[in-house]
């Protein structure tokens, strides 16, 4: 297993590339499963996440080439089962079962069962299957679906749970949706960036969708799709990450190739805290402030502040001398950051889904558990700030989601090295 070492304390300053993001990677790479036709998707980030699902697909019959970035998949004949052995390392294998139910009309994928952040139910998925007229029976951990012709169609739904939209549930009913005749009209749609870049892809490749990145999609079915070339927008997420390095340490870094709207939730609570950002057509600059004032902030679905950014907050929150707060509304268990920040010295308390941090102590480098994506992320914020060094272990997590983190942290000044256990 490998593990990185920080040595804090080093300045970052310099520019850095943003890649494409995963979250639009992934069901857009399962969205070429809706055609027989080859489809080309670039900038595709190089992680063990996309690895995986381009495994899948392979897995699933489809001919997958990858080459830097680009990815050409024609799966002219696809298997209808994706047992447990090929989804239980990724919950986001679940965005093949949309496009298996679209395009076979009977499919079984099995569940790919719950994680750090929580236990991650597909009800929502499972709900909009059903509204379309899918009979769903799930079974010694499998979802089996049967969706004859005739009773697969389009109708009114409504997909907002007790915390907010579903992502990969919106993703998934409209793969589904876009080969079901009629119309479907989905009330609580997920309007996050990523589910638009994915309409975005369906639509170049025939589908009928109107409303993507609002909270009513309206999905014209037809008959099939064909192929298309789509490139993947930029990972706000990896790009919110770099902005807090940003703001955390050094002379100034600006992040290249992003989208500054799609990052508008951070940069706001960025600039509220005092940081000055300089925001340009397809770049960021920052840099750090001694007197930066705390944060109180909660996070919310799309255009609200991303739950994907919240533990990268908190390390963020370590450096300012004020006290922060910060709550959780998506994934209320997803602190498991704070108990290894605090082996770093950090004052941070943690009632209920809120998160009250202390900052302005220096924090200690030590060795940390990396628990999942963003947390990891968090941790290497952190220890970037620390005096001495800081051990993240189980880097596995880090490269499901960050392109090269390492590299990139290096390339701007950063004192780190990748090491084998
Ligand atoms: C996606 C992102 C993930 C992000 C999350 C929330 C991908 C690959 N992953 O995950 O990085 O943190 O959105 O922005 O895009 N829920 C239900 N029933 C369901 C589905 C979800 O109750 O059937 C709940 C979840 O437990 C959670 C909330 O809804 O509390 C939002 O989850 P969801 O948007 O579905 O997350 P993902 O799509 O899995």
């Amino acid at each position: 297993m490998e593990k990185l070492i920080v040595h804090g304390g080093a300045p970052l300053r310099g520019r850095v590339n943003i890649s494409g993001s995963k979250n639009s990677s992934l069901p857009i790479l399962a969205a070429t499963l809706l055609t027989r036709d080859t489809c080309t998707i670039r900038r595709v980030p190089d992680l063990s996440d996309t690895n995986y699902m381009v495994r899948i697909l392979g897995e699933l019959g489809a001919e997958v080439e990858r080459a830097s970035g680009v990815v050409v998949v024609k799966a002219e004949k696809i298997k209808s089962v994706a047992p447990y052995d090929l989804v239980r390392k990724m919950r986001a294998s679940i965005c093949v079962l949309g496009p298996l139910t679209g395009r076979l009309r009977k499919c079984t994928v099995s569940l790919p069962g719950g994680c750090v952040i929580g236990d991650r139910p597909v009800d929502l998925h499972l709900k909009g299957l059903e509204a379309l007229g899918a009979e769903i029976q799930v079974d010694g951990g499998d979802i089996r679906v049967n969706a004859p012709k005739k009773s697969f169609k389009g109708a009114s739904l409504n997909l907002m749970g007790k915390h907010g939209s579903t992502v990969l549930g919106t993703d998934n009913v409209m793969m589904a949706a876009v080969l079901a005749k009629g119309t479907t009209v989905i009330e609580g749609a997920a309007a996050e960036p990523e589910v638009e870049d994915l309409v975005n892809f369906l639509i170049k490749m025939g589908a009928k969708i109107e409303g993507a990145g609002t909270h009513r999609v309206i999905i014209e079915g037809v008959k099939e799709l064909h192929g298309a070339e789509h490139t993947v927008i930029p990972d706000r997420i990896e790009a919110g990450t770099f902005l807090c390095a940003g703001a955390m340490i050094g002379e100034g870094i600006t992040i290249r190739r992003v989208i500054p709207e799609h990052l508008q939730a951070v940069t706001e609570a960025l600039k509220k805290c005092g940081f000055v950002l300089e925001i340009g057509k397809e770049s960021i600059s920052i840099a750090p402030n001694p007197t930066a004032k705390g944060f109180d902030l909660t996070t919310l679905c799309y255009p609200g502040f991303p739950t994907d950014m919240q533990a990268q907050f908190c390390a963020l929150a370590c450096i300012i001398n004020d006290v922060s707060t910060i709550t959780e509304t998506i994934f209320p268990q997803r602190f498991m950051h704070v108990a290894e920040m605090k082996r770093m010295g950090a004052d941070i308390d943690l009632q209920g889904a809120t998160a009250r941090i202390r900052g302005g102590a220096k924090l200690k480098g030590a060795p940390v558990m990396a628990s999942d994506l963003r947390a990891s992320a968090a941790l290497v914020l952190a220890g970037l700030v620390a005096e001495g060094r800081t051990e993240v272990n189980r880097l596995y997590h880090i490269d499901r989601g960050y392109e090269h983190l390492d590299e990139k942290l290096a390339a701007l000044g950063a004192e780190l090295e990748r090491v084998r256990d």
